[in-house]
């Protein structure tokens, strides 16, 4: 199994009493399946993705990737993970505003210490597969929403991560950019074998994935399609 949660219980102290928002979460994901998690304002679906993407960490339960158990006391192990296999796209796209769009992409490979002709040929490759290859010298800040997205998403795939995790990536994109992202999406996952797990509010978009789960009072319930 490429990713499995085991009872993950996630709780929070709101300054006067503990929140229990994660109560048991269990989760098989193969690798290169894609699935949707759906659920009101609160329920704790970025706490989720956190908790798989390991910024942070459960109160009890385990996570494990390719059957290994997370060692949450192995600092070093939990970057390396996290940096080499993980790809995340934030709501708000988490983008550098006074760098350009090439800068921008390139940022995980010069974290990673990669050689510059590399990181170049990598750059290049991701701008022109996501069409923003013109745009390139572009400030962050001239870009639409639709744009910016999908510069968060290709920096998010710079290292070629195994699994992508993606918060609400089309929650501020107009319908007509919504369904290039998804398109986007779907097409990584295709091509890449890239493991898909996305939050979502839009039902349409959620039906794309293979499975939906829906996040309610601290458990996850799988939607049925009919
Ligand atoms: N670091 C934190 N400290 C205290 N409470 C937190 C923390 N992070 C999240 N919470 C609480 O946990 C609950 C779930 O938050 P979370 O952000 O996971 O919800 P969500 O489902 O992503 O909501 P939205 O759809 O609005 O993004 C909320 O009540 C929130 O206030
Ligand atoms: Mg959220």
């Amino acid at each position: 199994m490429f990713l499995e949660l085991r009872g993950i219980k996630k709780s929070f102290f709101n300054g006067e009493k503990v929140i229990e928002v994660l109560k048991g979460i269990d989760l098989k994901v193969e690798r290169g399946e894609k699935i949707a998690i759906v659920g009101p304002s609160g329920s704790g679906k970025t706490t989720l993705l956190n908790i798989v993407g390991t910024i942070d960490k459960p109160t009890s339960g385990e996570l494990l990737f390719n059957g290994k158990k997370i060692d949450y006391e192995n600092d070093e192990g939990l970057s390396l993970l996290r940096r080499k296999k993980i790809g995340f796209v934030f709501q708000f796209y988490h983008l550098l505003p006074e760098l350009n769009v090439f800068e921008n992409i390139i940022i995980p490979g010069l974290i990673e210490g990669l050689s510059f002709r590399n990181i170049e040929k990598i750059g290049y490759e991701l701008l022109d597969r996501l069409k923003l290859l013109h745009k390139k010298e572009a400030r962050v800040y001239t870009l639409s929403g639709g744009e910016r997205q999908k510069l968060a998403i290709g920096r998010a795939l710079f290292l070629k991560p195994e699994l992508l995790l993606a918060d609400e990536p089309t929650g501020n994109l107009d319908p007509e950019s919504a369904k290039e992202v998804l398109n986007l999406f779907l097409e990584l996952n295709k091509e890449f074998h890239i493991t898909l797990i996305m939050v979502t509010h839009n039902m349409e978009i959620a039906k794309k994935m293979d499975r939906v789960y829906l996040l309610k009072e601290g458990f996850l319930v799988e939607y049925k399609k009919p």
